[in-house]
């Protein structure tokens, strides 16, 4: 994904440029429709809530192994952008969906086109990030985007976050993460992440947003945002992301051997 995300969601600045399925290994999955999945390329699932540091981390798992990357919320924060330059679609679920799944996006050297605009700043935005965690607790919205996420598992692995990454869409993820820090620490970096970008925030205004979100997403009916039964739980609160990392790429190197 772009480098320039909101919050700790998307790979950092010092991250080459992936968008979804664009992995480091080949280009496999940034074509702008679905390709069938490869059902034998492993999956690791990276969960977490808002600013929980998974992007950055995933990016640098699927670096570190030659993997593709997914970042789902991508999807959703695309859906959203379009919802909201179309208010008349905004309540309409079965519209969304039937948009959702024809997306007219494609995903090509870490941008993101939407109908030919480049929107990969764009959708960055917290009203973007607001509004996608709205539309995300629609069921028919969740349905129409799953085939396309499933697509983007493709030899030699994929590496994929969200947040229903290990329980609904890879539930034989071999490698399954929730990714957590308190609300505090997630809402301090985004703060930080924000003023590094001349972007002028609010600490008690993210906090709050970031909270709502939380529960919302936690609480919808539909994929809610828990950690997988079988998901290794890393809190990343004191942390930075060369630890969490290595965390990760460790939890990996058990599993192999475990299979091995
Ligand atoms: O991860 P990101 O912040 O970009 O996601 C934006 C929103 O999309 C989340 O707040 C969440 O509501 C929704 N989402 C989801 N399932 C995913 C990925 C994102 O519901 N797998």
């Amino acid at each position: 994904m772009s480098a320039q995300s909101e919050g700790g969601e998307a790979p950092g600045a010092d991250a080459s440029p992936q968008s979804p399925g664009a992995g480091p290994a080949s280009e496999v999955g940034d074509a702008d429709m679905a390709s069938t999945p490869n059902a034998a390329a492993p999956v690791i699932a990276i969960d977490g809530p808002t600013a929980s540091g998974k992007g950055s981390v995933a990016h640098r798992v699927a670096a570190a192994l030659g993997w593709h990357y997914l970042d789902s919320g991508a999807l959703y924060r695309l859906v959203a952008l379009m919802t909201l330059r179309d208010r008349l679609l905004g309540e309409d679920e079965a519209a969304l969906a039937s948009l959702a799944v024809r997306l007219p996006a494609v995903f090509l050297g870490g941008r993101i086109r939407l109908d030919g605009e480049d929107v990969t700043d764009a959708i960055r935005a917290e009203d973007i990030g607001n509004e996608a965690s709205r539309i995300a607790v629609m069921a028919p919205v969740r349905q129409a985007l799953v085939e396309r996420q499933r697509s983007f598992r493709q030899a030699p692995g994929l590496v994929a976050e969200g947040r229903d990454m290990g329980t609904v869409i890879f539930p034989d993820a071999r490698l399954k993460v929730f990714l957590t820090a308190s609300a505090e620490a997630r809402a301090a970096r985004r703060y930080k992440q924000l003023k590094d970008k001349g972007i002028s925030a609010n600490l008690a205004d993210l906090l709050r947003d970031l909270r709502l979100r939380d529960r919302r997403d936690a609480t919808r009916t539909v994929a809610p945002l828990v950690p997988a039964k079988d998901a290794l739980t890393i809190d990343s609160t004191g942390s930075d992301v060369g630890q969490t990392l290595e965390r990760v790429l460790q939890a990996w190197r058990d599993e192999k051997r475990k299979q091995a």
